[in-house]
């Protein structure tokens, strides 16, 4: 007969997932380091995107090493090669748009997720592996709001405009807003370090409409098509 999955190995498979995903954030933002700097960026933007980069891959590692704690031994994943988000533009315009995908909306809304899940920890090793992912993903964000508020171009800032509804939808998965049933445990989980389908719509509505949306005001670049998009925001 087949084993029951317990709440912990449940819950450690969303880590390994996770691990996957810090993964390939950390390929991004060494692939954006170099690009920063063959656009002459800052230099303290390019060392900020090559320590997001380091920072990723140690958080894959903690995801790994805590998913094991929840009982789910398993190696770390390996590095990946990351995808092309956007192509047939300037290699300026592509950055900006890495910037803004990766930077702006991914950590940001991990920030909010992340402060989400260490308010509701129950376990001292969980909540210590979401205040360090948290600690950095900040300094990640604010290296997206650092760069495309520095970017002078008005172009790219307009085109940035028209990008931000895919951008946004690229950063959320189809699941979020779906209305078939979610497996009740997903509840259960919350404690150790998972967020249910309904608080990962809240954290969505209250990035995209506190963190996200001004931001990108705040940078110069039109929310005019997000807003259209989410006529809530
Ligand atoms: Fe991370
Ligand atoms: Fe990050």
């Amino acid at each position: 007969m087949l084993r029951q999955v317990t709440r912990e190995e449940a819950a450690a498979r969303t880590w390994l997932a996770r691990a996957r995903t810090e993964r390939e954030a950390a390929a991004f933002f060494a692939r954006l380091s170099t690009r920063l700097d063959a656009l002459d960026a800052h230099d303290a933007l390019v060392e900020l995107a090559a320590r997001a980069s380091a920072d990723e891959a140690r958080h894959a590692t903690l995801c790994v090493e805590l998913a094991a704690k929840l009982g789910v031994a398993t190696e770390d994943p390996a590095p990946v090669a990351p995808r092309e988000l956007t192509t047939g533009v300037p290699d300026s315009w592509r950055a900006l748009a890495e910037c803004a995908a990766l930077s702006c909306v991914t950590e940001s809304l991990s920030t909010v997720a992340l402060t989400a899940m260490r308010e509701r920890a129950e376990r001292g090793d969980v909540r210590r592996v979401l205040h360090e992912v948290l600690r950095d993903e900040i300094d990640h964000a604010r290296l997206g709001w650092a760069y495309v508020s520095s970017v002078q171009d008005a172009d790219a800032k307009a085109w940035l405009g028209r990008q931000l509804p895919a951008i946004v939808d690229g950063a959320v998965t189809d699941e979020l807003f779906s209305s078939d049933e979610e497996d009740p445990r997903m509840r259960e989980l919350e404690g150790l370090g998972c967020l249910a389908r309904a608080s990962r719509r809240e954290v969505f509505v209250a990035a995209l409409r506190d963190v996200i949306a001004p931001g990108f005001d705040a940078c110069g670049v039109s929310t005019e098509a997000l807003r259209a998009g989410y006529a809530w925001l």
